[in-house]
């Protein structure tokens, strides 16, 4: 009789608020969550009070702090990339609003959680496993896979007929739907639907076209603590001012576009368009920072786990026992990920020049193809290459 939303402010969820509130007779608690999607969350406010909803029963919280410092450090620190490309900027955003749900629910005593994503996708599993890992007992209510508003013109018509307010330009067709925060954009759907047509440049909503980017390149540095970024150009900031100046840069020399075929949780492929300008760059830096300090052994282990990372991040598994394993053993090598890192904006890509750490594993000493005086004896690797060809050798007496 009390549920909580995941509400935006923006017709879908409008819609759904007001099915709930004639649906289910039930008293709807809005909850709109600032993750630096870049939107005005007061209209939001203003728009569930109009719809009923009283003053005390509308949350509107800045999480951009906390998700970045709690969910996108984390997942940077695994190098996560989903299916080998795609930065996870909608995953990772799930299980923070999850959690904040399953939070507002205790504190007003509700009983159900709604939420906005359809039964085709990889966010209602994201949303659900979140809000059951943290409350087993709540119940969970998604308008889209119980409702009949089946098309876009049924939407329309049902906002009509109950007054809610329809934007100009969601009386057409919406020409995709995307989801946005601090870490990436992402657009799907409608012009994207065929995977041989070329993104329309409208899509684009947060970096320039690499072939519009400035000519000269841009350099900059990173500085890593343990395996977090902590400055940009030597300022100290803070996780999310830090993603936002990278984000800045990213925009400026098109950094981060990426589209691709994906595979869903569900089972289906779908297209996407991604927009991931800071991530992009903060993934590559955090890369170049580990050359230097992570032992092989430990690097080479890591870049075993950071599929199986992805996927569970992917999946929706954040509150899982599997991914907070991983996620120890990950952490735990980033003890000396500590140090500087330089690169170079342009034209859409980001180059690594230089790296340095107080707890470099490089040896110039040893590496140097100049006299070594005595660093390394290069008569050892006689010995070394000699034992690992015993069995090669054993074979070709055999076999050849
Ligand atoms: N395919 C991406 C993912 O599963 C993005 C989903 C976008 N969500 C949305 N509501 N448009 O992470
Ligand atoms: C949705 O279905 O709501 C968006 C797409 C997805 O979750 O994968």
């Amino acid at each position: 009789n009390r549920v909580v939303l995941a509400y935006s402010g923006g017709l879908d969820t409008s819609v759904i608020l007001r099915w709930l509130q004639d649906t289910y007779a039930c008293e709807v608690v809005t909850f709109t969550a600032d993750l630096g999607q870049g939107e005005e969350l007061e209209p939001a406010r203003e728009k569930a009070l109009l719809m009923g909803i009283k003053p005390e029963h509308v949350f509107i919280d800045d999480l951009r702090e906390e998700f970045v410092r709690d969910y996108v450090y984390p997942m940077m620190r695994a190098n996560a990339l989903y299916e080998g490309l795609y930065l996870l900027g909608t995953s990772i955003a799930r299980p923070l609003i999850a959690k904040r749900q399953i939070e507002i629910a205790a504190q007003v005593n509700a009983d159900a959680v709604a939420h906005g994503a359809t039964g085709k996708g990889n966010d209602q599993v994201r949303f659900e496993l979140g809000y059951y890992a943290l409350n087993p007992d709540i119940k969970v209510i998604a308008p889209w896979r119980e409702w009949d508003l089946t098309s876009r013109t049924k939407l329309i018509e049902y906002a009509e007929s109950r007054q809610i307010p329809i934007p100009r330009d969601k009386r057409g067709e919406a020409p995709f739907s995307t989801d946005a925060n601090l870490l990436h954009t992402s657009s799907e759907g409608k012009v994207l639907e065929d995977p041989w047509d070329e993104v329309p440049d409208y899509v684009f909503s947060r970096t320039v076209n690499p072939e519009d980017a400035p000519d000269t390149p841009e350099v900059i540095t990173i500085d890593f603590e343990r395996g977090d970024a902590v400055a940009v150009n030597g300022e100290g900031l803070s996780p999310a001012s830090l993603l936002a100046r990278l984000n800045d840069l990213g925009r400026t020399h098109g950094i981060g576009r990426l589209d691709l075929v994906e595979n869903r949780f569900v089972g289906m492929k779908s297209r996407g368009m991604y927009e991931t300008p800071g991530g992009t760059i903060l993934h590559a830096a955090h890369r170049a920072i580990e050359q230097l300090t992570l032992d092989r052994g430990a690097a080479h282990l890591k870049d075993e786990l950071a599929p199986r990372y992805a996927e569970l991040v992917y999946n929706g598994f954040w509150f899982s026992p599997e991914r907070e394993m991983l996620q120890a053993a990950i952490d735990a090598s980033q003890d000396k990920v500590t140090g500087t890192v330089r690169l170079k904006l342009y034209k859409g890509g980001v180059h690594v020049t230089g790296r340095r750490s107080p707890h470099s594993l490089y040896s110039e000493k040893v590496v140097t193809f100049e006299d070594d005086q005595g660093a390394y004896d290069q008569r050892d690797a006689a010995g070394f290459i000699k034992l690992n060809a015993l069995r090669l050798r054993l074979l070709g007496r055999r076999d050849r």
